[in-house]
Parts: C-alpha cells; structure tokens; sequence
C-alpha cells in the first residue's frame, strides 16, 4: 500500500503522498498542496526541500557516502579519468573502449576557442577575478558556437556538451597566460583532457613544461572528486535558471556565479588564505577555533561544514593523501598542510564542532593540492568550475528530458506593506534622527 503523511490545518486532515528513493530515503509530495489547501511551505535555504527526483548522484551526509551513478566516488578516484567519470554523468553508464575513445576524440576536436575570443579577455581589466571573467566568456562562447537546427537536436546537444567540457577548459589556460601577460598555448591533439590542461597552464616558449603523470593524476583525482553533488547551490542555479529553457551557456554562467561565493566553491581559495594568515600568525589554530565559535564573530573556519554532511566528507580523505603524495614526489614542504593538519586535529576535538557536526569538507585540502601542483590561488574557484562541469551539464539534460519538469518558480510569505497610496514627491518626509 502506498505511504501517505497525513497534515491536520484546522481540525480538517490532508493526506499527502510520500516518494520513495532508491536507496530508502523518503519525501512528503506537496505537489498538489497549495491548490488542495491553500497553503504553501516555508523553507529558507531549501533544507528540508528537495527540488526533483535526480539518478545521477546519490550522497548520504549522516554516513559519508557519496556515489556517482551507483558507483562510489572513491572507486572511481582509485580507478576511473575525468573524461570517462564525466562520460558516466552525462550518459548513466561507463563507456565501452570505442564509446572512450570516440568522446576523448570529440574532446579534441573541440578544444579550440574562436581567435576572437581573446580580445575579450584582453580587455577585461587586470585585476578582475577569474570566476567573473569565465561567467562572461561561457555566456560568450554561445554567440561564437550558435546552435545549428540542421544538426538534429541531439547531435546539436552532445556537441554543446563536448564544446563547453573542452573549450572552458582552454578558456582557464588561456586566461591565466594573458592575466600573466605571457604566448597563450594552445591544446595538442596528443595529449589527454587533464595532461592538455596543465601544459596549456604552464607550457613557455623559454621553460617547455615537462609533464609528470603524477601531477596529472592527481588532477585527474581533484576534478573526480568535484564532478558532481546533487542539488547544491550552483547545481540548483543551474538548474533553475536552464528551468526558463534558456540556453546550456546562459544555465552554465549562472552555476559558475554561484560556485563563486565564498560558502561554496569559493571556500578553496578562503581555506589557503586563511591557513596562511594561521601560518603568518605563529602557526597555532586556537585563537582562529576560538574566533570561530564566539556568536559575535562573523569569522568562520573555512572548508569546515557541510549543509548535507554532518560526518567527514568522504573526499577529503581521498583529497588529502593526494595531497600527501603530491607533496612528497615534489619534495616540496608545504608549510600550510602542517597548518592544516593541526587545525583538523584541533577543530575535530573541539566540543563546539563535535556538538554542530562541523567536519572538514572537499575545499580544505583542495587548496594545499592545487598550490603544489602550481595553480595560482585566485584560479582555484575556476579548477573547481572545470571539475564540476559534467555534474551541471548532466543535471542540466536530466532536467530537459524530464516531462514532467516544470519552470522553477518558488513562492513566498510577503511581510510587506499592506496596500497605501503613492505619495508625491513634495509631501514624502522621512524621520529625522
Ligand atoms: N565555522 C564555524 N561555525 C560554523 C561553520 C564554520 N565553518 N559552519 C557552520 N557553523 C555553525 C553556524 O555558526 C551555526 O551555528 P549556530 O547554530 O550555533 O548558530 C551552525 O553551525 C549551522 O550553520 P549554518 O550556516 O546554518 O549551516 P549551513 O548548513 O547553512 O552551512 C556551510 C553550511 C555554508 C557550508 C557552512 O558550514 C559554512 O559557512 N562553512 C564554511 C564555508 C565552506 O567551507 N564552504 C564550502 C562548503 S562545501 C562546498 O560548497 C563545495
């Protein structure tokens, strides 16, 4: 028998459905609830709301678990390429070998951007941060590659899909040499999606850059671990705006926006400056853990929370042997993982993180591996952005061919003004203080 929730409003019960998922969880349908009793839900934040049926990613935060189409991200860090765990998110299966190597050629095809495309980035001012820039250039990049009707619809769709996994890829690289002044290079035809992406970065005219398979495998692993994570803010973002039909580019900019802030992805570039102001202070976390718990401090301990994980993160523990290992084969020392280190150490012991189930999440470590691998810390937003890529466009296309899918327009509890009558200009007076 069907499960129901019953909701009493003034004596009168309402029966509402309850959804299964697949793995056990459970959600009342409210579907249908505004027009049987006039009422609507409030949920700042959406955290009690789930704003589809998705099965692309599956995340349990009471266990720490996190699978993508079934399979657990740790498998697929150990085991699987960005290119075929983003072929898994957008497709719902792992590609056979000629399914492979057909996508990774598309890829390559696709890599190039429009030569005219640099002007823009030349003339974006100096100092302007790399997220904003990339917003504007993914929302660019559609006037350059229109969409062809001719192509049918779903050839059109993959090949906007290969375009944007392949070109904003370049767009970082390129992007990072014209900030610094230096050649743009340009993508090779031999190289791989994670090996293109550092030697387009770091390649000079005056130092060939020498690729080490280790750096690219632990790229390989950070764009993994960043490829997908249900309905978060810049997945919802893209989402509810691709939910107006807009295009993929326009839905896209919009995730990129949103990943931008500091509470989300934004927190991998706050986590390396906050551990370097840990570091410049003497090195000891208390006064920081302290700051973190006093109500009255805005500061918060960056790359600690989660919205769905009340338990560590589980790729953070992937992520912070990478890190270990990285370290090590560079035999470089990096003072801000020993930061680190104690700052967990300290933070998972303090009573005021045990008692609000505050653990280290994805963007702690992140920073400290980008920095060994020589990524600038004003791009690591952006590596995060490439990452997450496959996720949007995956629940972007789920979203598209769901019949029932519906533009997402929430609603609201108005505490407003009631009704009043315009006041001309000559008789409007504000208080004096
Ligand atoms: N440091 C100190 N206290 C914190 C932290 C933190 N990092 N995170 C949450 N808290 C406290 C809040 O002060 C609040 O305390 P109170 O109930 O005593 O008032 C309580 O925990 C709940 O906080 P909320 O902000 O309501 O929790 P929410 O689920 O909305 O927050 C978030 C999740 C935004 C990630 C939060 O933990 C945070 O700001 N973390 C730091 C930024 C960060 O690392 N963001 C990356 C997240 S992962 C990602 O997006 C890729």
């Amino acid at each position: 028998m069907a499960k129901i929730a019953t909701l009493t409003v003034d004596g009168k019960n309402f029966e509402l459905p309850l959804v299964q998922g697949a793995e056990g969880e459970q959600a009342i349908d409210i579907s249908q609830l505004r027009s049987r009793t006039g009422l609507i839900t409030l949920d700042p934040g959406f955290a009690n709301t789930g704003s589809c049926e998705s099965g692309i990613t599956y995340m349990d935060g009471e266990k720490g678990i996190l699978r993508y189409r079934g399979i657990p991200v740790e498998q697929l860090a150990g085991k699987s390429t960005f290119v075929e765990t983003s072929y898994l998110l957008i497709n719902g299966e792992l590609p056979t070998r000629e399914e492979l190597t057909r996508f990774s050629i598309m890829l390559n095809d696709h890599s190039l951007v429009h030569e005219d495309m640099r002007t823009f980035f030349e003339y974006f001012p100096r100092g302007a941060h790399p997220m904003g820039i990339l917003s504007s250039m993914v929302n660019a990049l559609r006037a350059f590659y229109p969409e062809i009707p001719e192509r049918g619809e779903d050839e059109e769709t993959n090949m906007m899909f290969t375009r944007l996994l392949s070109k904003v890829r370049t767009m970082a690289a390129m992007s990072y040499k014209i900030s610094r002044g230096h050649k743009v290079v340009y993508p090779r035809h031999d190289l791989t999606y994670c090996a293109n992406f550092l030697n387009m970065m770091f390649d000079s005219p005056v130092r060939p850059y020498i690729i080490d398979n280790d750096l690219v495998k632990a790229l390989e692993v950070f764009w993994i671990l960043h490829a997908d994570h249900e309905q978060n803010c810049s997945t919802a973002a893209v989402r509810l705006v691709g939910s107006a039909r807009v295009n993929l580019y326009a839905a896209i900019a919009a995730g990129i926006s949103a990943l931008w802030g500091p509470l989300h992805g934004g927190a991998n570039q706050a986590v390396v400056e906050m551990l370097q102001q840990i570091h410049d202070s003497g090195g000891d976390p208390a006064p920081f853990l302290a700051r973190a718990r006093d109500r009255e401090d805005p500061f918060r301990l960056m790359g600690f929370g989660h919205r769905v994980y009340k338990t560590y993160d589980p790729r953070v523990k992937i992520m912070k042997k990478v890190c270990g290992k990285v370290l090590k084969k560079m035999k470089r020392h990096d003072p801000l993982m020993d930061v680190a280190m104690r700052l967990e150490e300290a933070a998972v012991k303090d009573p005021y993180f045990k008692d609000h189930n505050l653990y280290p999440n994805v963007d702690f470590y992140s920073g400290i591996l980008l920095r060994a691998i020589g990524i600038p810390v004003n791009m690591f937003t952006v590596m995060f952005a490439i990452g997450r890529l496959p996720g949007w466009i995956s629940q972007w296309k789920e979203a598209m061919d769901d019949p029932h899918w519906k533009l997402h327009r929430p609603r609201q509890v108005y505490i407003g003004s009631k009704v009043r009558d315009y006041v001309p200009m000559e008789k409007r007076k504000r208080p004096k203080n």
